[in-house]
């Protein structure tokens, strides 16, 4: 069922999507530019990272986990929805985080999340799934990107794009897109 879909066999699909190529090269990810210590605040935003809003600079922010200083859950837990095998753990964007609490109708553009996906040992990080605000109105979804990878070495690009209709057809019935409740 779908729900299987999203427990990450969606590796089906990998195959025809090209999961190598979409990378721009080197030099295009300043929140990451000197940032040896693989820590995540940025210089971007000052405190921070934004969330990329393209494969090519999300999936390497995946990788190197610049989402870890946002707030997040304290450990895996079991998905209230189809994400993950065994759990999940959600890092809410600053933006939304702040926006879920002062219960905001539209989450301001730049708000978003990071899913952690795992496996069934309930250890092993299996992807991310993905949700960043593209602008301040919503239009329906469509100004909303999603992306859905394979963690790896090289993290595989699933899925992605603005107005996912996979996404968004579940995603509606939460306050502007988000279904997670506050942290
Ligand atoms: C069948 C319903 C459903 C579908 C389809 C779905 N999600 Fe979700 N998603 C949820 C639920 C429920 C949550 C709440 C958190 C949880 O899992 O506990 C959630 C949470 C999230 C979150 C954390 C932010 C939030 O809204 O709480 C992200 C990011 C996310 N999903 C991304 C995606 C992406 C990307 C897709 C498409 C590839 C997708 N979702 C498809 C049900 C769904």
């Amino acid at each position: 069922m779908r729900a299987a879909f999203f427990a990450l066999p969606l590796v089906g699909l990998v195959g025809c999507l090209m999961p190598t190529g979409f990378g721009t090269g080197t030099g295009d990810t300043p929140s990451r530019a000197g940032n040896e210590s693989g820590t995540t605040v940025t210089e971007a935003t000052g405190k921070y990272a934004p969330l990329p809003t393209d494969a090519s600079k999300l999936l390497p922010f995946l990788r190197d986990e610049n989402y870890r200083d946002y707030p997040h859950d304290e450990g895996v837990r079991p998905s209230s929805g189809p994400h993950g095998v065994a759990g999940v753990r959600r890092y809410v964007q600053p933006k939304l985080a702040s926006s879920q609490s002062a219960q905001t109708f539209e989450h301001p553009s730049g708000a978003g999340a990071v899913l952690e996906l795992y496996a069934a040992d309930g250890a092993t990080r299996i992807g991310w799934a993905v949700s960043v605000k593209l602008a301040a109105l919503s239009d329906g979804g469509a100004n909303w990107y999603w992306l859905e990878a394979l963690d790896g070495a090289t993290p595989t690009l699933v899925d992605e794009g603005p107005g996912l209709g996979i996404c968004i057809n579940c995603h509606a019935s939460g306050d502007d897109y988000v279904l997670g409740a506050p942290l």
